[in-house]
């Protein structure tokens, strides 16, 4: 019932709204015939190649294949929410929100966000307690004030080994369930002794904790809160959250790898920055990135694996269309350090100067070449043309071969020449890329497959192909195709009508199944006629029964007995004829 009403409420807000004059409001939206176009947010683009559609209450990039409602596009925008998207836009279309639980995912773990959040408080409150004594000390020498306290929910858990397990038991929580929150490790608490960080999700919730020994001891320097449903350290980015209005000002996100390092940043006034804990990246990670700016500039530790990841990640990063600046810290330092030691004006000019990833892997392949040896020289500079050669400006492929021909006394035309043969190879691999991708979006569904996503089609906005479904004349080929006609038949049983805008919202937790909508979607549908209906399931049943005569054919092979041998022989005849 709750859930019900949830939905009534959504789709009433959804209703409420004219997606045209929403998407206007973050981009400038031009009409061609029935649809609005402008350029996607979503990728980087100068193209309109987002199409808005009045009648059906979505969008859609040609492009990048982002799509959805006006929720998703609010989300995605602003790098919010559901609950939060569906509250500002609630707000616009003048409704308000009564205080009920709309979100099933959300219900399930409401238990792990409340004793975080008890959990977070009791840690608050130890360090400023007597027993606090020699933690804030050591915050005080590492220069953390009480302010910085405060802004990072900075606490401490106690020497003992079961004082939040106590606590939280007389709340009433078993220690089964505090083992899985993820809080208790067997009968007692999993942290002792340490300063707590708090680790928030994408939304701000704090799901976990890092803990950092204070005692001077190198082992075991954090502890992290394992694994549970809704922490997991490469899902999330310290800071993510609280960062986005910063990030979304400049249109650029510092990335750095420890969270001392971004509360450092932050306090001198650095504010657009997450840190990876740690130097690995995952894919979750770059899409959460991808998600703040695409331009991105890697601030790793000044040591050996900082620079390995830099160079990594930057790479990786590139690859997927983000543009990579390089910070390099000296002597070995990490932004904090760095700060603490040459200050926040020096640090903030650091930033501004960042260097283009291109420019920092060519000089990183200097780093370790013997000046002494033809061998390693010539190979220096062939693979810095080759890096050259994935450049695209110009200007700075000529700066890279004069300053070349100057230090090593080269004749210009010889690296000029060596370039261009680099160059001409790239060339037409990238094209073919390109075209890959094209033809990977264009239309490469076979005839069955446009035939049952007809089909679905028709099922979103006719009855009598929705009743065909139910009685069996018809049925899809796969699992998910399945799966969102009943889906659709379900829809309609709940709200006697569809509109596809709402729809996604309905499905926004199956994702398999958005996607196939969103392929149904793209097709021109004009008038449905019962010519084009009957056209379609026959095309339908002639795959069926074809897929069926496989299968028999396929078990004719596995049997031995030359009578079921016949048997299903016989049976393939009849299927043959019945299709033809
Ligand atoms: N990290 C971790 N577990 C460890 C060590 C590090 O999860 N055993 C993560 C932490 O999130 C940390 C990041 O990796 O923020 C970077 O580690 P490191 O550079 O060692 O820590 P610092 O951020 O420099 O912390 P401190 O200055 O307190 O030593
Ligand atoms: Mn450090």
């Amino acid at each position: 019932m709750e859930n019900q009403d949830a939905n009534n409420i959504i789709s009433d807000v959804r209703r409420r709204l004219d997606i045209v004059e929403v998407i206007s409001g973050y981009i400038p939206l031009v009409q061609k015939g029935k649809n609005f176009f402008g350029v996607c947010p979503f990728h980087d683009d100068t193209n309109p190649s987002m199409s808005v559609s009045r009648e059906k209450q979505i969008y859609r990039c040609f492009s990048c294949g982002a799509s959805g409602n006006v929720f998703t596009f609010v989300q995605e925008y602003e790098h919010i929410t559901f609950r939060e998207a569906l509250a500002e836009l609630a707000e616009k279309a003048g409704i308000s929100l009564p205080n009920i639980s709309y979100h099933k995912k959300n219900d399930s773990y409401q238990k792990f966000y409340e004793v975080y959040e008890i959990a977070n408080k009791y840690y608050l409150n130890n360090l400023q307690t007597n027993l606090g004594k020699k933690a804030k000390e050591y915050l005080r020498n590492r220069q953390i004030d009480d302010s910085m306290i405060k802004e990072f929910g900075i606490g401490l858990s106690l020497e003992t080994q079961n004082d939040l397990v106590q606590l939280l038991e007389k709340k009433g929580y078993s220690l089964n369930e505090l083992n899985e929150i993820g809080l208790a490790n067997e009968n007692h608490d999993l942290y002792n002794g340490r300063i707590m960080f708090p680790l928030k999700d994408l939304s701000g919730r704090i799901v976990g904790f890092s803990g950092r020994r204070y005692d001077g001891k190198k082992e075991n320097k954090y502890v992290n809160t394992k694994v549970t449903p809704i922490f997991q350290k490469g899902s999330i980015l310290y800071n993510y959250y609280d960062a986005r209005e910063f990030v979304r000002r400049k249109d650029q996100v510092i990335v750095m790898e420890g969270f001392m390092a971004a509360i450092r940043s932050i306090s001198v006034g650095v504010k657009n920055v997450v840190s990876l804990m740690g130097t690995a990246m995952t894919k979750e990670q770059m899409s959460l990135l991808k998600r703040l700016s695409l331009n991105v500039i890697l601030c790793l530790d000044g040591d050996d694996p900082g620079q390995h990841a830099t160079l990594t990640h930057g790479e990786e990063l590139e690859n997927n269309g983000f543009h990579v600046k390089v910070v390099e810290l000296s002597d070995g330092l990490d932004p904090d350090d760095y700060i603490l030691k040459y200050g926040s004006e020096s640090f903030q000019s650091l930033i501004e100067n960042a260097i283009n990833y291109g420019d920092y892997r060519i000089k990183s392949l200097k780093k370790n070449i013997n000046l002494n040896s033809n061998e390693e020289v010539s190979d220096y500079i062939n693979r810095v043309l080759l890096e050259a050669s994935k450049l695209t400006d110009e200007i700075r492929r000529e700066l890279i071969l004069k300053t070349l021909a100057k230090e090593f006394d080269i004749g210009y035309n010889t690296l000029e020449k060596r370039l261009s043969t680099y160059l001409e190879k790239n060339r037409p691999k990238q094209q073919v890329e390109e075209k890959k991708v094209l033809l990977k979006k264009a239309e490469k569904r076979t005839k069955y497959e446009l035939a049952e996503h007809y089909l679905l089609y028709f099922m979103l906005e006719n009855g009598t192909v929705r009743n065909y479904f139910e009685q069996g004349k018809f049925n899809f080929s796969t699992e998910q195709e399945r799966f969102l006609a009943s889906e659709i038949v379900y829809y309609y049983k709940l709200y006697g009508t569809l509109v596809p805008a709402d729809f996604y919202t309905y499905l926004q937790d199956k994702k398999e199944l958005l996607q196939l909508l969103d392929d149904v979607l793209t097709l021109e549908v004009g008038e449905i006629s019962n010519k084009m209906i009957d056209e379609y399931i026959r095309v339908v049943k002639e795959n069926s029964v074809n897929l069926e005569i496989e299968r028999l054919k396929k078990t004719m092979k596995e049997k031995n007995d030359p009578l079921e041998k016949a048997r299903i022989a016989e049976g393939i005849r009849k299927l043959k004829m019945g299709s033809e």
